[in-house]
């Protein structure tokens, strides 16, 4: 009976995990190419055609050899269930017969000894389709264990503590709109998912207020970082960024944000190419 629910169990197992490890390989695919779609006009300009079709296939033979692995495991363990099975159906009849061949050839009368063929496929069946049914409570068992992990890892998410936090009420909210000078002093900062490259190397800019300053640099040399940090979605690692005197961290992030108007230089933005001149 064991044997026969371990190996239900482990069935079932088979089949639940089966299209996690592909559905895993297809959404990566999915997400490079729906990534490299709605950037086409880079993906062109750099030639990289290949290299993403390459990608893409990778994701999808990876996909194809965990289907082909799992395929072998539930087929394994389907052999192995139907083995079991009738071999369970062969010791159970041939040892039943033997126990009724027993008490006709010797008239036993008291149990357990008087058996009959009704008692032995009372038992057989008893305990087979208990087996089966207790097999059963695999997939619900597991569904319970996934829904466990995904819960974590989101409940994780809306539990983390961001290190700037854009809804908090604290910090300074001056009614004065600020008059707009920023100085950026001995600036150092590299990206969180970047720690070892300093993007900026302790810049320094004053911008006083009124002026009309252009940033000038090539292509990845921090221009849209320091809007970033302007604007608070990251802090220094070190030196100082200041509004009016004031370090902008001590102002309140969505009053200090809302002080600012930023187009983004994105080429599908609508603002940039029709206000920006
Ligand atoms: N979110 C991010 N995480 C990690 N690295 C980033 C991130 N954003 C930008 N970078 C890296 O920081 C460096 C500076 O990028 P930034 O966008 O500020 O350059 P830029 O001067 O605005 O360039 P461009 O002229 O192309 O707009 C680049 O090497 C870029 O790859
Ligand atoms: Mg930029």
């Amino acid at each position: 009976m064991l044997i026969v629910f371990k190996k239900c169990f482990f069935l079932q197992n088979c089949s639940l995990f089966l299209p996690t490890g592909t559905s895993t390989q297809y959404a990566k695919a999915g997400g490079l190419a729906s990534e490299s779609l709605s950037s086409i006009r880079t993906v062109t300009a750099l030639n990289a055609q290949p290299d993403i079709i390459s990608n893409y296939r990778k994701f999808l033979i990876e996909a194809m050899r965990i289907g082909i692995k799992s395929g072998l495991r539930v087929g394994f363990a389907t052999g192995m269930i139907w083995l079991v099975m009738l071999c369970t159906y062969a010791i159970t009849l041939w040892y039943g017969s033997t126990q009724i061949a027993d008490t006709l050839e010797y008239g036993y009368t008291d149990w357990p000894r008087a058996q009959t063929g009704g008692k032995v496929y009372s038992a057989f069946f008893a305990c087979l389709i208990g087996a089966f049914g207790i097999g059963q409570l695999a997939p619900p068992a597991a569904a319970f264990t996934s829904a466990r992990v995904a819960a974590k890892t989101f409940l994780s998410v809306i539990a983390r503590k961001p290190l700037i936090d854009g809804l908090s009420e604290e910090g300074l909210k001056p009614n004065d709109r600020p008059t707009g000078a920023v100085k950026i002093t001995n600036m150092t900062f590299s990206y969180p998912t970047r720690p070892d490259i300093n993007v900026c190397k302790g810049y320094n800019l004053t911008i006083e207020p009124g002026q009309s300053c252009a940033l000038v640099g090539p292509s990845g040399s921090g221009k849209s970082t320091i809007i970033s940090l302007l604007l608070r979605f990251y802090d220094p690692n070190s030196g100082s960024v200041t509004l009016d005197g004031t370090d902008i961290r001590e102002f309140n992030t969505r009053w200090l944000r809302s002080q600012i108007g930023y187009v983004g230089q994105e080429p599908v933005s609508i603002l940039f190419t029709m206000y920006l001149r």
